[in-house]
Parts: structure tokens; C-alpha cells; sequence
């Protein structure tokens, strides 16, 4: 296998843009239209979702090792859009199609091969890890909406009782299909530690222009039925009890998943030590700040504080501007470990902030919001 013809190949191909997509699509829905519902029902905003990663994966398969993890959790997550070893073989004869297509006389025998062997080592390693991971749990959850509360005019939270039990740890995401857009799954962080009966909350952030927000926020209801996919995450999480203090910084609703790390550490009051925590909770506007009471009123615990920021509204009193840069100079912050959470340009500003404050990047855990395969923000 030759990695650079691979990569420049791919290259090559992507200048086309949109033209990709649509073409190996339609191969895909031609040669084999069993898979067409598979996916949502307009895929006018997300042609590139599966494509583009397809190309950059799989012209990376040289270096495969260093992404063997992320393709066994990507085979896994796969399962909940019905993916079965057979889908492989059809999605990559489409993809060699396309690369035949847009590569023309560059698309030699020597170069279709080596497209074939790094296809095959990728699509293996997801297959494989599927089927493992098919013994210790489901595609998905089915789950049923317990209760809705519109806390303001574009954060709606959600609480989800789970048909079967599922397993997470505050900080992880699960991907939730809500009836009124079948098939386009979102990611979200359960806002609570995990409940004896199995339930969770979520916070659901309007997002302007977004497909799936809007019906969330509007219209989701009691008694509505969702499917939930295995949690995902790693990276962000209460670190082991080293005795290092932390500082959270939220943007949004990517407070959910430190609302749950916070109820966890006030269980922990009894049994052991409490690292002290500061929060930093970043808005646009006053009321955005939607969890403002139950904030405030969680600072009678020794362990903690909170510093709610706005960031476009010039009269509020209190603190104002990027949250990332208030938390950074609100400092120093050298001796805590930070975690972040928020949308992807918030997390970024804020690493930014933080790193050039002094804070090592090893002491920064961060996750962009609902992101867990590959950069970009959901709607
Ligand atoms: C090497 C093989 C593959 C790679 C690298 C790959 C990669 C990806 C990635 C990164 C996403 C976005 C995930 C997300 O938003 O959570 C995705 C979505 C998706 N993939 Fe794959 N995939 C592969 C094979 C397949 C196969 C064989 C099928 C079955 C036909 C499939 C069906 C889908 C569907 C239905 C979606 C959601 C699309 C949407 O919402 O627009 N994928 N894939």
C-alpha cells in the first residue's frame, strides 16, 4: 500500500466538493436501495457526513494503528443506523466507483488496489468491533420522554426513562433519535449521575437553523417515544481522586455534562475528600443562564463556585464577555485541571485562553459538544 498515492488521490478527489457526495450516493441508492432508508429522509444539509470521513479515513488506512480505537468506536456506533458486515461490501463498491469516476486516467490498477486492501482493513476493524460489542449491548435503547420543562425560550430539558438499563459515566454523550426527525441523531451529555430507576435528563439547546434542535426544544413531549444509543466519550471526566482541584467551564448547554460530575462529587461528600471546584457557566444573555438558581444555591457546599459570564449583553452587572477568556483571567489556574465543554470555536477559544494563561494542555479535558467522531458542530 502506498500511503502518499492514497492521500494525494483523496485529495484529488475532494477539489470536486459537493460533487462527491452526490455521486456516491446515488451510486449507493442505485446499486443497492435497501440501504436508502437507512439514512434520513432529506439529505440535502448532510451529504458529507458519511463521505468525507469515508475518503480521510480510509486514505489514512496506512497508519492505521494510531486509529484503531476510534474506528472500533465509529463500527460500534454504526450499529445503531442498522449496519451489518454486508452494508460494507455495498458502501465500498460505491466508494471505489466514485474514486473511479473523479480520478479518471490517474485511476490505476496499482492505486485501485491499494484503495481495496486500506478499505478492507478499516471496514474489518469496524465489523469486528460491532459484533463484539453486539454481545454486551443493544443497536439501541428504546426509551420514552418522562417529562418536559421549557426553562427558557431556547433550553428545553428532558428527562428520559430508558426501556432497559444503560450504563454511563457523567461526562459520556449518548445519541438520541427523536420521532419528529427519524434517523437524524444527536448527540447529548445525560445531565445527572446515574438514577436508580435508570433515568436521565438532557439539556437541548435551540440552534439557529438547526434540523433537529428546533422539534426538540418546541415539541418533544411526555410520553414521546426516542431511541438512545450507547453512551460514547472518553475524554471528558472526573479525573481520579489526585487531590488536584478543578476548574469547569461551560458554554451553553455543554453545562449538562458538569451538572452531572457535580452531583456525583456531592454524593462523594460523606465517604471522602471533595476536590474544590470552581464553574464557570458562559451565556449570550442573562436569561440563558439557565440553571442559574440551582447554581447559586449548590455554593453553600464548601467545595463550591460559580461565576456565571454573558457575553452580549453589555448592561448585566456581572461578569461579561467570552467565558474562556473571563474563566482564564479569573486565574491563576495552574495547579487545577480544567475541563471544557461547550461548542467547538467555545472549546477552542477557551483552550486558547487557558493554555496562554499557563494552564499545561495536559491538565485541559475537553469535549466539543456532541462531537465524539469528527470535528464539525451538529444542528
Ligand atoms: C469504512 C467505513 C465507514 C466509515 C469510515 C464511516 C464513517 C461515518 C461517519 C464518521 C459518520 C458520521 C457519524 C455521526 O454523525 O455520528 C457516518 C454516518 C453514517 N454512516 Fe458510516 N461509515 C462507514 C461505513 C458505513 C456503512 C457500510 C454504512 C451502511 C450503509 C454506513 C451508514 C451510515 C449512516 C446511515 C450514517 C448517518 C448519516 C447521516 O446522518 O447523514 N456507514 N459514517
Amino acid at each position: 500500500m502506498d500511503p502518499a498515492a492514497l492521500k494525494n488521490s483523496w485529495a484529488l478527489v475532494a477539489k470536486s466538493g459537493d460533487e462527491v457526495p452526490l455521486f456516491f450516493y446515488s451510486h449507493l441508492f442505485l446499486s443497492h436501495p435497501e440501504v436508502r432508508e437507512m439514512f434520513p429522509v432529506s439529505m440535502a444539509a448532510q451529504r458529507d457526513k458519511l463521505v468525507g470521513a469515508l475518503g480521510a479515513v480510509v486514505s489514512n488506512a496506512a497508519q492505521i494503528d494510531e486509529v484503531v480505537p476510534f474506528l472500533q468506536q465509529l463500527g460500534r456506533d454504526h450499529r445503531r443506523f442498522s449496519v451489518v458486515a454486508e452494508h460494507y461490501s455495498a458502501v465500498g463498491a460505491s466508494l471505489l466507483a466514485t474514486l473511479q469516476h473523479f480520478l479518471g486516467a490517474a485511476w490505476t490498477s496499482e492505486l485501485a488496489a491499494d484503495w481495496a486492501e486500506a478499505y478492507g482493513l478499516v471496514a474489518t476493524v469496524m465489523v469486528q468491533s460491532a459484533e463484539e460489542s453486539a454481545e454486551d449491548y443493544p443497536a439501541w435503547w428504546s426509551g420514552e420522554v418522562l417529562g418536559v420543562d421549557r426553562r427558557t425560550m431556547d433550553v428545553t430539558i428532558v428527562q428520559i426513562h430508558p426501556e432497559r438499563p444503560l450504563e454511563y459515566r457523567p461526562g459520556q454523550s449518548v445519541a438520541v433519535e427523536i420521532p419528529y426527525r427519524p434517523r437524524r441523531w444527536r448527540y447529548y451529555s445525560p445531565a445527572n449521575a446515574p438514577r436508580s430507576d435508570g433515568s436521565f435528563e438532557l439539556h437541548i439547546g435551540l440552534v439557529p437553523g438547526g434540523q433537529v434542535s428546533g422539534p426538540a426544544v418546541r415539541s418533544l413531549k411526555r410520553g414521546d417515544p426516542v431511541r438512545i444509543g450507547a453512551p460514547v466519550g472518553d475524554s471528558l471526566k472526573l479525573p481520579e481522586e489526585d487531590g488536584r482541584d478543578l476548574v469547569m467551564i461551560a458554554g451553553g448547554t455543554g453545562l449538562a455534562p458538569f451538572r452531572a460530575m457535580l452531583e456525583q462529587l456531592d454524593r462523594r461528600t460523606q465517604s471522602s475528600q471533595v476536590p474544590r471546584v470552581h464553574l464557570f457557566h458562559g451565556a449570550r444573555m442573562p436569561w440563558n443562564l439557565y440553571e442559574h438558581k440551582q447554581l447559586t444555591s449548590l455554593t453553600q457546599r464548601p467545595w463550591f463556585s460559580y461565576t456565571p459570564v454573558v457575553s452580549d449583553d453589555s448592561s448585566y452587572p456581572g461578569e461579561r464577555g467570552q467565558v474562556g477568556a473571563v474563566a482564564a483571567a479569573r486565574g491563576p489556574w495552574t495547579d487545577r485541571t480544567a475541563l471544557v465543554c461547550g461548542s467547538p470555536a467555545m472549546v477552542r477559544h477557551t483552550v486558547a485562553h487557558l493554555t496562554e494563561a499557563g494552564v499545561p494542555t495536559t491538565a485541559i479535558h475537553t469535549e466539543s459538544l456532541g462531537i465524539t467522531t469528527s470535528a464539525g458542530s451538529q444542528q
